[in-house]
């Protein structure tokens, strides 16, 4: 560990007024959660994630596509936060209006930390949505649907899919206002855990640098972003998060 990098971020850290997070598949690597390409083993290698993440893809083959979010869906509830998530959850605790979390993840570990007010872009694989806006124009829960796989509206035949962006599919709009707002607020941007190869979360390290924020990276391997940051600490999320939030 690089500690006076560490250190001068943990000093940047405890001056901030406003931090903004923004974490992706690495936060939740060390909980046992595969990043979607890593999850693309066994059973799974011979698909494309188009056909796995994708609305055409799930309205080719909705079992198929059910079925894969369905053992993705084990993973995340049989995972639990690790040293990270509660250090995040910990610090947000510690300063209720300092800390913004934005995240890529469509797990519930930040939430389970404790962190209550999460900014999600990718949305939330736990939550179950009608494919289709009804078209009686009823208002009832996916939970209403007949079990099947998927499960479907027994009247209309409106299939139930997971609640979360696919590959072609806009990021939920107001979601992505309220990320940037925090960006471009913030004075130190945290970047943990991600590629920066997925637009537009890759963005937001850009918008608050321009915007005058000190920028941090972790994660173990180089990210497309790295240029943008003023600080880039090589290592894990169990690890550095903790290293750099406990005590402040
Ligand atoms: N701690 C921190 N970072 C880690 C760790 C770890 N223990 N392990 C891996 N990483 C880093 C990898 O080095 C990589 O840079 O996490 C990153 C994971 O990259 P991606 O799989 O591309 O995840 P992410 O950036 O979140 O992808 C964005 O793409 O698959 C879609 O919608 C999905 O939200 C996801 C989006």
């Amino acid at each position: 560990m690089d500690e006076p990098a560490l250190q001068a971020v943990r000093a940047r850290l405890a001056d901030a007024r406003k931090v903004c997070v923004l974490t992706g598949a690495g936060m939740s690597a060390e909980s046992g959660i595969p990043t979607f390409r890593d999850a693309l083993t066994g059973l799974w290698s011979r698909f494309d994630p188009m056909q796995l993440a994708s609305e055409e893809g799930f309205r080719a083959d909705p079992r198929l596509v059910w079925d894969w979010y369905a053992e993705r869906r084990l993973g995340v509830r049989a995972a639990q936060p690790n040293a990270g998530h509660m250090a995040l959850a910990t610090f947000a605790a510690r300063h209720p209006t300092r800390l913004t979390l934005v995240t890529q993840n469509v797990d519930d570990l930040h939430q389970r930390a404790g962190i209550v007010e999460t900014i999600r872009l990718h949305g939330d694989i736990l939550q179950d949505c009608w494919l289709n806006a009804c078209p009686r124009g009823r208002h009832c829960e996916p939970g209403a649907a007949a079990p099947a796989q998927p499960p479907r509206c027994s009247e209309c035949g409106n299939l139930v899919r997971p609640g979360v962006v696919w590959f072609g599919e806009m990021l939920p709009p107001a979601a992505l206002d309220a990320a940037q707002h925090a960006a471009r607020e913030s004075e130190v941007m945290l970047v943990i855990g991600t590629s920066g190869a997925v637009w537009p979360a890759a963005g937001l390290a850009q918008l608050a640098r321009r915007a005058g924020a000190y920028v941090v990276i972790v994660n173990p391997e180089p990210s497309e972003i790295d240029a943008q940051a003023h600080a880039v600490l090589r290592g894990s999320a169990a690890t550095l998060v903790p290293a750099l939030l406990d005590g402040l």
